[in-house]
């Protein structure tokens, strides 16, 4: 029998509209398109219906974070510079219920002090950190399995 089909959020915060051209050395080549079109079709394989939502405003994924209560089964979140800054999306997050898999492009143990610390990461089932592009896929994959075992 096929897996129920599941939706997944996933969400993308500041800047990382500016990905393939934004300090490309730290996070790569890859476009924020390319990323979502390529976890699209990572998610039809498995039975998943994704939406992905980029905003450079905080309330503005507050505000999407806050609907997917009740219509999605779980979060893939890169927080983006929010990650080290904000309670706030860290309680929206929260407040959902859901599953939350938080992705870094780089690796953010191995930059500047400031970005050792997430505010996402002590509500969240796990961390990518430092896998460049490719963490997304294997976030999505891990939270999948985690939603249906
Ligand atoms: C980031 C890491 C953050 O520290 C930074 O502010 C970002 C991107 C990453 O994907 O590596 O915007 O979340």
């Amino acid at each position: 029998m096929p897996p129920e089909s599941l939706n997944i959020l996933v969400i993308h915060g500041p800047n990382l509209n500016m990905l393939g051209t934004r300090e490309p050395d730290i996070y790569g080549r890859t476009t924020l398109d390319e990323i979502d079109s390529g976890l699209a079709v990572q998610a039809k394989e498995m039975t998943c219906v994704l939406e992905s939502f980029q905003s450079n405003h905080e309330g503005e994924l507050i505000d999407r974070i806050q609907q997917a209560m009740g219509s999605m089964d779980g979060i893939l979140i890169n927080p983006g510079g929010l990650t080290h800054s904000s309670v706030s999306l860290r309680d929206a997050l929260a407040s959902t219920g859901l599953p939350v898999l938080e992705v870094h492009l780089s690796n953010v143990f191995a930059r500047e002090p400031f970005r050792h610390q997430s505010f996402i990461s002590g509500i969240a089932l796990g961390v990518i950190s430092g896998l460049g592009a490719r963490g997304y896929g294997v976030g999505l994959e891990a939270l999948v399995e985690h939603i249906r075992h």
